[in-house]
């Protein structure tokens, strides 16, 4: 294979690309772009452990249960501690949130607080991680509301409209990180021999004609009638209402790499409110740190996030662990799901 010479390939950095976009704001004042950076070193320090998981002893559970009520990995807790290390002494967060921890993450009192605010799932899909399937990290970044000091819970509790930056990292095949700071979605691969995430995917726009539809269709008997209804559609089973051509089927168990695959091939990701679970009657993901940063890049990319009533970024949150139905990908796709629900539930 020729491998392309430096001068006859446009090598952007995801340094150079955010650095770049950060340029046309004036008022920009680096911070954001530093941040951004912090997440991508986070990003390649979580892929090094994934790609070794079975080498470095860090496949398996802790034997800890975690606020979700779920066994938490050993992945789980050293992306969690990884991204809280890397950003908490940086002077560019007012105040953290993990899925991995019940309360609101204070910055340290030996550190200096800035003015964004860090949201983040630290590993997604963690059901997948002894199987070598695809996982990911979450992220959403907000502008603290408080004035100064410690950052609160009002600070990481607003509505993904607000949001100033947003991405995912997925821990794959390759490992991509994927951002959005408003001015459309933009995609990196991570270039192991040279530990640089080089622009791959610039200006991500989901396909006019989806491809796939993604949800855990063994839970079907635990879902409304308007979603059951919306299934039977996406399948081609519902009496006079074909849906898009040769729409598959596609559901790996983790959001990031269904939601992904959907963004570059065109396609529906939803995880509806169930009855399996009379505690969490709001289905299992989560707003702040799963539906809303993945709706923020799905808009940004033409698409649509919704709970099936209205768009998941107007959602006020109420709790950090807030779980909240959605339906996230092609706008078509997203309004039927609406339109299903509001007649049949
Ligand atoms: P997490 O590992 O962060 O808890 O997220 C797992 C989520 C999401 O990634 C995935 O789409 C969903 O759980 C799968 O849930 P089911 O097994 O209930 O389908
Ligand atoms: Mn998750
Ligand atoms: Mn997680």
């Amino acid at each position: 294979m020729v491998m392309p010479s430096i001068d006859d390939t446009k090598i952007v950095t995801i340094e150079r690309h955010i650095l770049n976009e950060q340029r046309t704001y004036p008022e920009a004042t680096g911070v954001l772009t530093y941040l951004l950076y912090d997440i991508a070193l986070a990003g390649k320090v979580i892929a090094s452990q994934t790609t070794r998981a079975g080498l470095a002893e860090i496949l398996g559970r802790t034997g800890n249960i975690n606020v979700q009520g779920e066994e938490v990995m050993k992945l789980d807790e050293l992306a969690d501690r990884m991204i809280f290390n890397l950003n908490n002494h940086t002077n560019r967060l007012a105040v953290m949130a993990s899925e991995e921890q019940e309360d609101i993450l204070r910055i340290p009192e030996q550190y200096g607080t800035g003015k964004y605010v860090l949201l983040y799932d630290p590993l997604d899909g963690s059901s997948n991680i002894d199987f070598n399937v695809s996982i990911g990290t979450i992220f959403a970044i907000y502008n603290r509301k408080t004035e100064s000091g410690l950052g609160t819970l009002e600070d990481c509790l607003q509505k993904g409209k607000d949001m100033v930056a947003a991405g995912y990292m997925i821990y794959g095949a390759s490992t991509m990180l994927v951002y959005t700071s408003g001015r459309g979605v933009h995609g990196f691969t991570l270039d192991p021999s040279v530990g640089e995430f080089l622009l791959t995917h610039p200006n991500i726009r989901i396909p006019e004609i989806p491809r796939y539809f993604s949800a855990n269709q063994a839970y079907m008997k635990y879902w409304s009638e308007g979603v059951r209804r919306f299934t039977r559609y996406l399948q081609g089973v519902e009496k006079d209402d074909a849906p898009p051509k040769s729409l598959s089927l596609r559901y790996i168990g983790s959001m990031v790499a269904d939601f992904h695959r959907n963004l570059l091939a065109g396609g529906i990701f939803y995880y509806p409110a169930d009855s399996k679970d009379p505690r969490y009657p709001n289905g299992k993901l989560r707003l702040i740190y799963e539906g809303a940063p993945l709706s923020f890049i799905a808009q940004q990319a033409g698409g649509y996030g919704s709970d099936g009533y209205r768009n998941l970024l107007d959602i006020q949150p109420e709790s950090l662990h807030q779980r909240v139905p959605m339906f996230i990908g092609n706008i078509e796709l997203v309004e039927k799901a609406e339109e299903y629900i509001r007649k049949f539930d």
